[in-house]
């Protein structure tokens, strides 16, 4: 059959926010993992769509791995930022660390697409989407394509959207 295309993935966001549990649910259930553990450095992941193969950067959240992400940039064809919708706390960090990167001279000028999940939505307090998206001031990303889906990784509620945004963008 047809080659499938192939798109490089780049998985952000602070630690504890649920990158891995998404990634995980992503893939095809006899390659799920039922244990996960925080990321240490990064892991790749890689599966297919209908037309797309994807290779996966799973990226460490925690600050003291937090370098890595701008190697990754260069060869990166799309990004998936997440968000833990109950941790207002540290909205802030998250939306430095987001600023950070759309102003990364390898990201900068690029129109690749971001997609956002407000992940967490399950937790009684979460923020919504819309609220998730204020705080990050996502109006202001002007050159590029982004949407943000509210998900729950663990049901893997919202994870199909957002993957169906993701390939409108990309095929
Ligand atoms: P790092 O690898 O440290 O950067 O973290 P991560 O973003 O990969 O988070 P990870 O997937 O390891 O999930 C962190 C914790 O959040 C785990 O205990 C998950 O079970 C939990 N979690 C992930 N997604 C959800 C969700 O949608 N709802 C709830 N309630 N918990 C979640
Ligand atoms: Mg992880």
């Amino acid at each position: 059959g047809l080659r499938k295309k192939e798109v490089n993935v780049l998985c952000l966001g602070l630690d504890n926010s649920g990158k891995t549990t998404i990634i995980n649910q992503l893939k095809p259930s006899n390659t799920q993992t039922q244990e996960i553990v925080p990321t240490i450095g990064f892991n790749i992941e890689r599966f297919k769509s209908s037309s797309l193969s994807f290779t996966v950067f799973d990226m460490s959240g925690q600050s003291r791995y937090r370098n890595l992400w701008e190697h990754c940039y260069k060869e990166s064809h799309a990004i998936i930022f997440v968000i833990d919708s109950g941790d207002k706390l540290r909205m802030v960090v998250a939306k430095e660390e987001l600023d950070t990167l759309l102003n990364h001279e390898d990201i900068r000028n690029r129109k690749m697409p971001v997609l956002f999940f407000a992940n967490k939505m399950d937790l009684r307090d979460a923020m919504s989407s819309v609220r998730v998206s204020q705080l990050l001031s996502l109006e202001n990303i002007k050159e590029k394509p982004w949407h943000i889906c509210a998900s729950d990784a663990i049901k893997g509620e919202g994870l199909q959207e957002g993957l169906d945004w993701l390939h409108e963008q990309i095929s």
